[in-house]
C-alpha cells in the first residue's frame, strides 16, 4: 500500500540508477571497441601486452625499494678530437651526402656478408645514448635459413590478417606506393635478419634486483638510427620493418625473455642487381627546420 501510494519516489531514483549503469556500460564498451579500431588508436596485441606489463611493473615499483644501479662512477677526461670549423663543415657535408643515398630496400640478393661487418654495425648501434645508461637493447642476429623460414611464416600469417582486416583502407592505401603486401620474400632472401628488442627493464647481475629502463622507447629508436646508418656506411642495405602483432610469437621463437619487446626487424644484405625503390623525395631543409 505504502509503495503504491509513493511509487514515484522510488521510481525516479531507480530509473536514474539504471540510466547511469547503462551509460557506464556504453562508455566502457566504446573504450574497448576503440582499442581495436582506427589506425591511430589501434592497439596491437604487443601493445596491449606491454600496457598490461607496465601496469604490473608500476605496482611492483611501489612495493620494491629502489637503489641506484650505477653508484660511485669515477669521472674521467673526455676523449675529444678538436677539428676546425672548416673540417667540421666538410665532414658534415660528406656525411649528409652519404646518408642521403640511404634507401629502404625490399629486394635482397642472397649474396653473403662477412659476419664481422654485422658485428661492427651492432657494436656501433650499442654506442647509442640511453636513459640513465641503461642500454635497453638486445640485437638478435639471424643467419640460419631454417630460423628465417620460421620467422617468415609467423610474419606472413599475421601480415595477411593485418592487410585484410586490421589495417583498414586508409593505411593499406597509404602503403600502395611502396608495393608491399603480406608476402615477405626478403625475410628468407636476405643473408641476415637483425631483430631489435627493447628491454623494458632488466635485473642487476650483482644482486638480481629489478632495474628500471627509463626512456627505453626513445633509447632503442636512437640506437636503431645509428644501426641503420652504420649498415649504410658499411655499403650494405637494410629494410626498417615493424611486424605488426608478431612480437610475442617472435620473442618466443627466439627464446627472448618477457622484459624484451620486439621493436624493429631489419633484413640486411645487398640489393638485387635489378632492385628498384619508390621514387620518393625528401622534405627540403626549409620544411623540416624552424630556427629562432
Ligand atoms: C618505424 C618504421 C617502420 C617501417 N615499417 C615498414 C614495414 O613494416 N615494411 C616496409 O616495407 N617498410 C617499412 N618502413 C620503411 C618506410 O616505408 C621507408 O622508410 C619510407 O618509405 C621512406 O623510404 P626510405 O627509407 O627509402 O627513405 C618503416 C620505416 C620506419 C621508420
Amino acid at each position: 500500500m505504502f509503495f503504491l501510494m509513493y511509487w514515484q519516489f522510488f521510481a525516479i531514483p531507480i530509473c536514474a540508477f539504471i540510466s547511469l549503469k547503462l551509460l557506464q556500460h556504453y562508455v566502457n564498451g566504446k573504450k574497448i571497441s576503440n582499442l581495436h579500431q582506427s589506425e591511430s588508436e589501434l592497439k596491437t596485441t604487443d601493445q596491449v601486452a606491454e600496457i598490461k606489463e607496465n601496469e604490473d611493473s608500476s605496482s611492483d615499483a611501489e612495493e620494491e625499494e629502489w637503489t641506484p644501479s650505477l653508484e660511485n662512477v669515477e669521472h674521467v677526461p673526455l676523449i675529444f678530437d678538436v677539428i676546425s670549423p672548416e673540417e667540421s663543415l666538410k665532414r658534415s657535408n660528406i656525411y649528409y651526402e652519404l646518408m642521403n643515398k640511404r634507401r629502404t630496400v625490399r629486394h635482397f640478393s642472397d649474396r653473403d656478408v662477412p659476419v664481422e661487418i654485422l658485428h661492427n654495425c651492432i657494436k656501433t648501434a650499442g654506442t647509442s645514448p640511453s636513459g640513465a645508461h641503461t642500454e635497453p637493447w638486445t640485437f638478435v642476429l639471424v643467419k640460419s635459413l631454417e630460423m628465417k623460414r620460421q620467422i617468415r611464416a609467423i610474419i606472413e600469417e599475421e601480415e595477411e590478417i593485418n592487410y585484410k582486416k586490421r589495417m583498414g583502407k586508409v593505411w593499406t592505401g597509404d602503403l600502395k606506393p611502396f608495393r608491399t603486401n603480406w608476402i615477405k620474400e626478403y625475410l628468407t632472401e636476405a643473408p641476415y635478419l637483425i631483430l631489435m628488442f627493447k628491454q623494458t627493464h632488466s635485473y642487476r647481475q650483482s644482486d638480481g634486483r629489478k632495474k628500471l629502463h627509463y626512456y627505453n622507447e626513445q633509447s632503442i629508436c636512437i640506437s636503431a638510427g645509428i644501426l641503420i646508418s652504420a649498415i649504410h656506411n658499411a655499403g650494405l642495405v637494410s629494410l626498417t620493418s615493424t611486424p605488426l602483432n608478431c612480437g610475442p610469437a617472435l620473442r618466443a621463437l627466439l627464446g627472448r625473455p618477457k622484459n624484451e619487446k620486439l621493436t624493429l626487424l631489419l633484413p640486411v644484405g645487398y640489393p638485387t642487381n635489378d632492385c628498384q625503390v619508390p621514387g620518393i623525395a625528401r622534405k627540403p631543409l626549409e620544411e623540416i627546420l624552424v630556427e629562432f
